[in-house]
């Protein structure tokens, strides 16, 4: 598998970083991961401007241009033997020659991207749904920015795990934000409603994806904060990321999601929703 380095294309197993670099040292970096269809990138010209507001927000100067950007990840999908993908890209702040918070001065950043074979949800979960379980966001408060200090997210998430769920959802103050690596959507009376995109959540791409969706075929949305009454009160939940598209979440805190007959199953709107996503997403790779 050929993996991107600081200029290079080499093997994964070649590519050698400094353990001076301050995203092994900090989390001191920003990383994207985009899903590829078919050897077409989807999105990818959002997950560049994600990447922008992420590097400002962590006042780290872009090292490429875009075209330089869309070179290196045609270059590894053309090189890896799966035509499903997901590629990652990361920035970190570079290697200094000593351990010091502050900026470093004259320190090159550190530029890396791989793929890796896209792993789509099993066609059990789509059927079923998952599971989650809920817990407080104890994240800071920039979590708009796609930065590699992930430690709350990789302890949230494996709260899930040792719980035998899939993903961890959060709340602060009472309020919806995310889950640990995923946008959460609640759907109440027919109408979808998602939480505003701010300082307290990771702008996601699928979740613009969901919104325009709904927008274009007519599904009432609301976008603003959602208590925690409503959260588990919800007739359907989701969960979307680039790789796990849209997932319909069947069961919170061990109760089924839902009401009647439906509880604990996958609802009308996340299939209807999934279907007008699977149909835009070939509609644009068409293209
Ligand atoms: N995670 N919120 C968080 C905290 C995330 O980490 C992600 C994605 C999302 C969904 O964003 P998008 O639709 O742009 O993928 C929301 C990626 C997939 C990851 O870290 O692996």
């Amino acid at each position: 598998m050929t993996a991107y380095l600081n200029g290079q294309f080499l093997p994964i197993e070649e590519a050698r970083i400094s353990p001076l670099d301050r995203g092994f040292l900090f989390g001191d970096g920003a990383y994207e991961v985009i899903p590829v269809y078919s050897r077409h990138p989807f999105r990818l010209d959002e997950h560049f401007k994600r990447l922008q507001h992420t590097l400002d927000g962590i006042r780290l100067p872009n090292p490429l241009s875009l075209d330089d950007w869309r070179a290196v990840v045609a270059r590894v999908v053309r090189d890896s033997a799966s035509d499903d993908q997901s590629v990652y890209i990361q920035v970190t702040r570079g290697a200094d020659s000593r351990r010091d918070q502050a900026f470093p001065t004259g320190v090159a950043p550190t530029i890396f991207a791989f793929t890796a074979p896209l792993v789509a949800p099993s066609a059990a979960q789509r059927e079923a749904g998952i599971a989650v379980v809920s817990a407080p966001d104890n994240r800071w408060s920039r979590c708009d920015l796609k930065t590699v200090s992930l430690l709350a997210n990789v302890l949230l998430r494996q709260q899930a795990i040792d719980a035998g769920c899939v993903e961890t959802i959060m709340l602060r103050d009472g309020f919806l934000t995310e889950g640990a690596a995923s946008n959460i959507f609640v759907v109440k009376d027919g109408g979808l409603l998602a939480p505003p995109k701010d300082h307290r959540m990771l702008p996601g791409i699928t979740y613009d994806v969901v919104l325009e969706l709904a927008a274009r075929h007519g599904m009432p949305h609301e976008v603003r904060d959602i208590p925690e009454a409503e959260l588990r009160a919800a007739d359907e939940l989701w969960m979307t990321s680039s790789t796990k598209e849209i997932l319909p979440i069947t069961r919170l805190d061990g109760k089924p999601v839902g009401k009647g007959s439906v509880a604990g199953k996958p609802g009308p709107a996340a299939k209807q929703m999934y279907a007008w996503y699977c149909a835009f997403r070939d509609e644009v790779m068409r293209k």
